[in-house]
């Protein structure tokens, strides 16, 4: 059976993108305008740790009369090595949708593969696509239009980074990305997209007339063993008041969170005035309730 699933960005259009992202924004003006979704599980597949993405989920369904079930991978028999492909044919004859958190993109890719219902990419160590709703939820709120504006990403080019490059494309801004050297976006995807995206030899020249700033963990879930070298090698890389002083006068600072005061960011940019990561942490809320609505009734 075929139904929409959103594994990547790119499973969205610019318009249904856009859409979304103004869905999510009126929901959380008028949460009662949300569609109901009455006796609807949502399944939560999770590998990895969280407290937004999960809380998101739970919260959403809850408020529009569905439930959520969590499941790690300690309590399922996916943790005993029952194949994803048998988990997604038994699990998606029980629940309405899926949102799974896992290390290898190809996991999600198989379970949607076998799934009968909507897949949510719920983070993968390739990209993190909900986050991405958020975020873009949450410059439109405060700045309007991000098309042919310019965002510097700076940092590690993880998952976080690689789902600004899809959001490049679809939203139509360009993407400057600045990465220690060794910890560059994939290249194939850059290529892919690079009349959005300008790669810069130092985070000074990725902020210059910037009007958003992103920057990520330096190891992320999985990489814990990596902290410390990373630590050496990121230095330089850390976003504070004085490298935000190269971007546009009222440029945004953005962050996925959970962050690392004193190593990417500093606790006075995270905690000061072009900061607006508490705004992105509460859309995460709004704008999966509006992808739940998307992918349900589609
Ligand atoms: N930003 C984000 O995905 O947070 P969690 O890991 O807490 O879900
Ligand atoms: N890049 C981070 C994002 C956490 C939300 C990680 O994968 O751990």
């Amino acid at each position: 059976m075929s139904c929409r699933h959103f594994l990547t960005l790119k499973d969205l259009s610019s318009d249904e993108f856009r859409a979304l992202i103004a869905r999510a924004s009126e929901l959380k003006g008028n949460p009662a305008a949300a569609k109901r979704a009455d006796g609807k599980t949502l399944g939560l597949i999770f590998e990895k740790s969280s407290t937004r993405t999960r809380v998101a989920f739970e919260v959403a369904m809850n408020q529009v009369g569905g439930s959520a079930l969590f499941l790690s991978s300690n309590d399922s028999q996916l943790g005993r090595g029952e194949p994803i492909e048998d988990t997604a044919r038994v699990l998606s004859r029980m629940v309405d949708c899926v949102a799974i958190r896992t290390f290898h993109h190809s996991q999600l890719e198989s379970f949607a593969r076998y799934s009968q219902v909507p897949v949510i990419n719920a983070l993968t160590d390739d990209y993190h696509p909900c986050q991405l709703l958020a975020d873009m939820q949450t410059f439109a709120e405060h700045r309007g239009d991000i098309t042919g504006k310019r965002v510097a990403w700076i940092g590690d080019g993880n998952n976080m980074c690689h789902s600004y490059i899809n959001a490049a494309e679809l939203l139509d801004f360009e993407l400057t990305i600045a990465s220690p050297a060794g910890f560059e976006a994939n290249e194939a995807l850059v290529a892919a997209h690079s009349k959005r995206i300008k790669l810069c030899e130092t985070p000074q020249e990725a902020v210059a007339g910037a009007s958003l700033v992103v920057t990520d963990v330096w190891a992320s879930m999985g990489q814990e063993d990596e902290q410390a070298s990373r630590l050496a090698k990121f230095a330089g890389f850390q976003v504070n008041s004085q490298l935000m002083g190269n971007a546009e006068h009222d440029a945004l600072f953005m962050h996925c969170l959970p962050a690392h005061r004193g190593e990417e960011v500093s606790a006075e940019l995270l905690d000061g005035e072009s900061s607006v990561v508490w705004d992105e942490a509460e859309n995460r809320m709004h704008s999966q309730k509006a992808l739940i609505e998307f992918l349900l009734n589609s």
